[in-house]
This record gives structure tokens, sequence and C-alpha cells, in this order.
């Protein structure tokens, strides 16, 4: 019998996988601490994870610990130095979650450019024409895009801005130009010259040493005065207090964040305050469809994984 513990609830979708193999039993664990981690992830052999931190500290009581199955994409919750050392394999969920990025980027663009929020606050205030010549919104059409990091989400996003007849320039020195331009992008060797023409930036690509704060007040100064930047990625690869000011001086248009260098976000973080952003609790992925995909592949990557039927696109290479 093989014990998964399932570190905070999943959708049951993912949970009645298991239920279908006898030779599996799976345990809820919802008090995330330290402590209590410690005392009970020594009896199983692999875990889910969502956004808990599994650090050397709590990974060195697992001795049975083989496998680490992510809820989601992104893995700087995880220790990778010490799981390489210990041979646990760490997974995601390549397939489950790029279109409920994609969706979330572009419902971002379109509430900034048509300025939803002000529209709607108006007509609720009983004000139904009376200010709505003077709030100003944009169209996405054939307006350009700078797609930051051409991964699953990237190549999910160009469909969509593609459908909205936008130009889509897009900044990854890991991909080749045939594979950009065969989904109908334009590839760009400089970010500068990227940021300077973009009318909308949109963020895909890992936070690491070199990619924190790349988004900073110099960058956000050469950028159109009606740019929109979206981050859907992780927080801190834009410059937050950089950015709050870029957007009181209107540097830029606005902006829509779904992450942030601090989660949950501070109560005294500027941005906050500032409504010429609009914010979600990394949330792209919350969508109903979205959240059953995850965690069916979360829970059927362990079962794959015993089993020696892994597809590889799932294993992070370590
Ligand atoms: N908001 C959310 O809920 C949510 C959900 C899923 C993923 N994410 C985050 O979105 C990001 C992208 O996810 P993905 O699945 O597309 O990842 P991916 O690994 O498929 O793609 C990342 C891309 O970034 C590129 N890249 C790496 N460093 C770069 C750099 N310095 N400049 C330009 N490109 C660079 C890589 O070549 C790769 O093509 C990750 O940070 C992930 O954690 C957030």
């Amino acid at each position: 019998m093989k014990k998964i513990a399932i570190i905070e609830k999943i959708h049951s979708d993912g949970l009645e996988i298991i239920d279908k193999h006898p030779d599996y039993e799976y345990e809820l664990i919802n008090d995330v601490s330290k402590e209590n981690l410690i005392k009970k992830l020594p009896d199983y052999d692999a875990c889910t994870l969502r956004v808990s931190k599994l650090n050397e500290n709590i990974l060195k009581h697992c001795p049975k610990l083989k496998v680490i199955s992510r809820h989601g994409v992104g893995f700087d919750n995880v220790d990778l130095n010490y799981i390489k050392k210990n041979n646990i394999s760490l997974l995601i969920t390549a397939t489950a979650n790029a279109v409920a990025v994609a969706e979330h980027v572009i419902y971002m663009m379109l509430t900034i450019s048509k300025s939803i929020n002000k529209y709607d606050s108006e007509v609720r205030k009983g004000n139904f024409k009376k200010n709505a010549s003077n709030i100003e919104t944009l169209e996405l059409f054939k307006k350009e895009i700078l797609i930051v990091g051409f991964g699953r989400i990237g190549k999910s996003l160009i469909k969509r801005c593609l459908g909205f007849e936008m130009k889509v320039n897009v900044y990854d020195p890991f991909v080749s130009n045939d594979i950009i331009s065969k989904f109908g992008g334009n590839k760009i060797d400089n970010l500068s010259d990227g940021l300077k023409s973009c009318d909308y930036l949109s963020l895909h690509i890992p936070l690491t040493e070199k990619t924190k704060n790349m988004i900073d007040s110099s960058k956000l100064s050469s950028m159109k005065k009606n740019a929109i930047i979206i981050n859907s990625s992780r927080g801190g690869i834009i410059n937050e207090i950089d950015l709050n000011n870029a957007l009181n001086k209107n540097i830029i248009f606005g902006a829509g964040l779904d992450v942030f260098e601090q989660e949950p976000v501070n109560k005294d973080n500027p941005l906050l305050k500032n409504n010429k952003v609009i914010l979600s609790p990394h949330s792209a992925t919350f969508t109903n469809e979205c959240k059953s995909r995850m965690s069916i592949e979360t829970t059927k990557n362990i079962i794959d994984f015993f089993n020696n039927k892994l597809d590889k696109s799932m294993i992070v290479k370590l």
C-alpha cells in the first residue's frame, strides 16, 4: 500500500482518482505548520503540494518520501537542492493550467483597457452618462503585445491575442525564431527594444536571480504612456515600488497583478490603494475547470510515477 499525503485541500476529482486505485490511500493535511508537517509527513511515500513550503528542515524528516507532486507548474516553494541530493522526484501539472492563466491575462487586459471598474461604479452611483465620455478606454485591435516567456502559458496566450488581431512580439532567448513564427509571433532579441514599442506587456517566466526585478523604474520609463502591464507569473519580477510610482506619475496606463512579492499581499503595500492597478489573489487557475484538471493531474502523476508510466513533460529536470 502506498500512502499519499494531500497537503492542502484539492478538488475532489483528483481524490477520486486515488479512490479508484486500491493500492493507494491518502490523508488530507490541512494544518501546514512546520510542526505538523514534521509530525505527519515521515509516514508517506508521496505528497501533493499547493503553496506550502517544503524545505530541508521538513524534508529531512521524510525518509520514505519518493515524490512530490505539485498542484501547478511553479516550484519555487520546494528545496530543489535537498530533493536532488536525496533522490526525491518533483512533478508538475504541465498540461492543466495554461489556458486558465492565458484567459486571466485577457480578462485583465480587457478590464483595464475598457476601464470596466470605473464604468461599473458610475452606473451604480446613478451617474449613468454623466462622466462616461471622460473615462478613457482602449482597444486591443491592432495593438502590439510583448509576451515575455514563450513556454506553456505564453503559447496559449498568443492564440488568444491573435484572435483580437493584435501584433505579437515574443522575448524568450531560449525559444527559436522558427517556433515563435509558427505560432504567429515575432521574435525579439532585445528586451529593451520590445518594451519601448509594446502597448501591452505580459510576463510568463519563472522567478530566478536573473529575472528578479527584471521590470524596474528604468524599464518602465522606457515604455509608452498607454502601456498596460500584466504579471501572472511570479511576484518580484516587476519591482512593486517602481510600478506603483510609474502608475502614479502616468508613465504607463495601468497594470494587472495576480502575483506579489509577498503573498498573501502585505496590507501596507501601496498598490492596494492604487486604482490604476487591478489585483487578484494568485487565482488565475481557480476556474472550476482548471481546479478539476489540476487535481486529476496531480494525483494521476503520483500513480503514473510509481507505475513507471509518467509522461516526461510532468517531470522537473533537477
Ligand atoms: N498565476 C498563476 O496562478 C500561475 C499559474 C501557472 C504558472 N504560473 C507561473 O507562470 C510562469 C510561466 O509558466 P509556464 O507554465 O508558461 O512555464 P514554462 O516553463 O512552460 O515557460 C517559461 C518560459 O520562460 C522562458 N524564460 C526563462 N527565463 C527567461 C528570461 N530570462 N527571459 C525570457 N524568457 C525566459 C523559458 O525559456 C520558457 O520558455 C511560471 O513562473 C509559473 O510559476 C503562474
